[in-house]
């Protein structure tokens, strides 16, 4: 294994992309290939079972690559997959995206909003990281936003409108102070976001993993040490029309 080799990275579409950017920022000098499950997003509305199998299929693709971790670019995925995934592929190594819940919470946010896939909102893991995190003083509103990640994927403004509207139908009076972006399509209409609650902080975990990712590559003395810009290469599937 070679310093030089790709990290590999994935999500059920350009959600990733997004955490891609955010890591370049600071390790721009490492070779990415990124895997864009387009075929079969939404992740977020999928038995377990299914995604398991998915998931297991897209790592053992990036190690055919020998990839030298993989990026978990995925809250869903992460938050339903990736322990199983860890004992499955145990030489790999794996760096998952959670719901930046403890970032809300650690900065003292008192009124927060987290908005994620109907299967990360109903994971344990949701449930773990809220009862970790959150203090006395602080609400934390959990929504399920039902077959956005998809219309954000397929680029349908009028159908992102209609879902946002929905949505927040019975929200836009609550005052939050923040509101975390637990799916990282979320990112792509941020701008939105910020339009229905002009006072609250968005954040999305995509710093933290870029951290992370760093951490992980050079306490594994696997950082890739070239002085030139890195390459991505990217896989992309697709949906079959009908
Ligand atoms: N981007 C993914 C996430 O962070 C999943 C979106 C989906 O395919 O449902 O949860």
């Amino acid at each position: 294994m070679s310093n030089e080799n790709y990290i590999g990275i994935f999500d059920s579409g350009i959600g990733g992309l997004k955490t891609l950017e955010e890591i370049r920022k600071i390790l721009p000098n490492e070779n990415y290939l990124y895997y864009a499950d387009s075929k079969n997003n939404p992740y977020g509305e999928k038995e377990e079972k299914e995604l398991y199998d998915i998931t297991k299929r897209i790592v053992s693709r990036l190690l055919n690559h020998n990839v030298k971790l993989i990026i978990i670019a995925c809250n869903t995925a992460t938050t339903k997959c990736i322990k199983k995934l860890r004992n499955e592929f145990s030489n790999t190594i794996f760096i998952g995206t959670e719901p930046a819940v403890k970032i809300a919470c650690d900065n003292d946010y008192k009124n927060i909003l987290v908005m994620a896939t109907p299967t990360t909102i109903d994971s344990e893991r949701m449930h773990i990281l809220i009862d970790n995190n959150k203090k006395e003083n602080q609400s934390i509103t959990l929504l399920k936003c039902d077959k956005l990640a998809n219309a954000i994927e397929q680029n349908n403004q009028k159908e992102i409108d209609i879902i946002l509207k929905n949505i927040f139908k019975d929200k836009k009076n609550n005052n939050y102070d923040s509101i975390v972006l637990a799916c990282t399509h979320y990112p792509y209409i941020k701008n939105k976001i910020q339009k229905i609650f002009p006072n609250a902080d968005i954040i999305d975990g995509n710093k933290g993993v870029s951290k992370r990712v760093k951490y992980i590559l050079e306490t594994n003395r696997i950082k890739n040490t070239s002085k030139t810009k890195g390459k991505i290469r990217i896989i992309k599937t697709r949906k079959v029309k009908k």
